[in-house]
């Protein structure tokens, strides 16, 4: 049985995933930082996901769908990162921030919610 001391994990990654979005815009860029990224919002989608599957939630497939969406925006606005300006950076940092903290007080606090009330049945 999933404990609600286990979703910890959710908040320190979610955490981590918004210090990768801000390094988008820094000075000096670092190009490995989508890649990272892009690695890292997969590592978390897959986890979420798994939860899901596991507990049977029955809004499993239109969250997976706002993470594939946001799996392939990524993958896609970072196709060329070397080309990419300030003004740019800072646009596709700020689109991203955006989406997650839509995505995290959104649809992610609905599943918390859901394990915790799964917790107490
Ligand atoms: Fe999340
Ligand atoms: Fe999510």
């Amino acid at each position: 049985m999933i404990k609600t001391s286990e979703l910890i994990w959710q908040d320190t990654q979610h955490q981590m995933l918004f210090r990768l979005i801000d390094d988008i815009r820094q000075e000096p860029f670092q190009v490995s930082v989508l890649e990272e990224l892009q690695y890292y919002a997969d590592h978390h989608f897959a986890l979420e996901e798994a939860y899901m599957e596991a507990l049977d939630y029955p809004q499993m497939f239109s969250h997976i769908r706002a993470h594939d969406r946001f799996r392939k925006e990524l993958k896609q606005l970072s196709a060329r990162p070397h080309e990419m300006s300030l003004a740019v950076r800072q646009s596709l940092s700020l689109f991203l921030e955006e989406w997650l903290k839509r995505h995290i007080f959104g649809v992610d606090k609905e599943f918390e919610q859901f394990v915790l009330e799964s917790e107490q049945k």
